[in-house]
């Protein structure tokens, strides 16, 4: 890794909500940070505030084959990428069949095939330095199974599981691997989310949230402290350790979206 005080952190979906929490942590805390979206503007408003240790670069990261362009044009300024964080994604909330496949699979490219293909662009040069950070930001949606998000479950469990997987083959190698589950973190996301399901529960609103930058200061933490796993709020820990109960109360309890 580059000396550990000024590491190249490459954020991608860094244009809004936790990306762009954990990008101006990173920058603020003085390393070099790549930001990578499709909102080229917002990504550019966010790097005016730090001038010439962000750098913007727009993509599209639903076409997997992105991913490789992405690291060779971040590391061609800033060298090679020390963390990489896997944070870009969609959330698709309704009734499976009001789903267009075709955008449900965009979710899966988004959300689980395009960041195992950013992780394979980046592997080779952290293996050789025996050092580096990859941090996955799945949710807790991946361990709970929820209805009406049939892609977007299927998406984060995929991408926790790899990761899950990918730090325990990479034991002893000098490369940290963390998962992280957010549960509701207030964010354009969440909002679009709870305002979908409002119409079918009262309860939508009143589901514990938490914020970005606590969410962003976590993660931080975990990458230094090399920690398997972040699960933010606190409360939603307990999925992990009542899996099943959890599964079933959500699958019982939670309104099926009508549209
Ligand atoms: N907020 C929550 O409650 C919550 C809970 C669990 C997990 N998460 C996860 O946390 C991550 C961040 O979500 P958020 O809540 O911060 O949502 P957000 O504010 O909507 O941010 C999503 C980010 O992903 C980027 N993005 C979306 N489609 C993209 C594409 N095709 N190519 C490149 N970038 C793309 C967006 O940038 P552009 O639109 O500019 O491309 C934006 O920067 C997501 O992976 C989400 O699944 C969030």
């Amino acid at each position: 890794m580059s000396k550990p005080d000024r590491r190249h952190v490459l954020v991608t979906g860094a244009s809004s909500g936790i990306g762009e929490a954990l990008a101006r942590d990173y920058a603020r805390a003085g390393h070099r940070v790549t930001v990578v979206a499709r909102r080229l503007d917002l990504l550019e408003a966010l790097a005016a505030g730090f001038p010439g240790t962000m750098q913007p670069l727009r993509a599209d990261l639903s076409e997997p084959s992105n991913a490789e362009e992405v690291v060779t044009r971040a590391a061609a300024t800033f060298g090679p990428v020390d963390v990489l964080l896997n944070n870009a994604g969609a959330q698709i909330v309704g009734a499976f069949e009001g789903v267009a496949p075709e955008d449900g699979e965009m979710t899966l490219r988004l959300n689980l095939l395009t960041p195992l293909r950013l992780i394979h662009a980046v592997l080779p040069a952290m293996r050789a330095r025996g050092a580096g950070a990859i941090v996955n930001i799945a949710s807790v949606a991946g361990l709970v199974p929820t209805p009406g998000m049939a892609h977007y479950c299927a998406s984060k469990a995929g991408l926790a599981f790899a990761s899950e997987s990918l730090r325990s083959e990479l034991r002893g190698s000098g490369i940290v691997v963390v998962t992280v589950y957010p549960g509701p973190v207030e964010t354009a996301m969440m909002r679009a989310a709870v305002d979908k399901l409002k119409s079918e529960t009262t309860l939508a609103d009143r589901m514990p949230a938490g914020d970005v930058d606590t969410l962003s200061a976590l993660v931080r933490a975990a990458v230094t402290r090399r920690q398997a796993r972040v699960i933010y709020p606190k409360v939603y820990g307990a999925t992990r350790w009542f899996g099943p109960m959890a599964a079933a109360i959500t699958g019982r309890f939670t309104p099926v979206p009508t549209t």
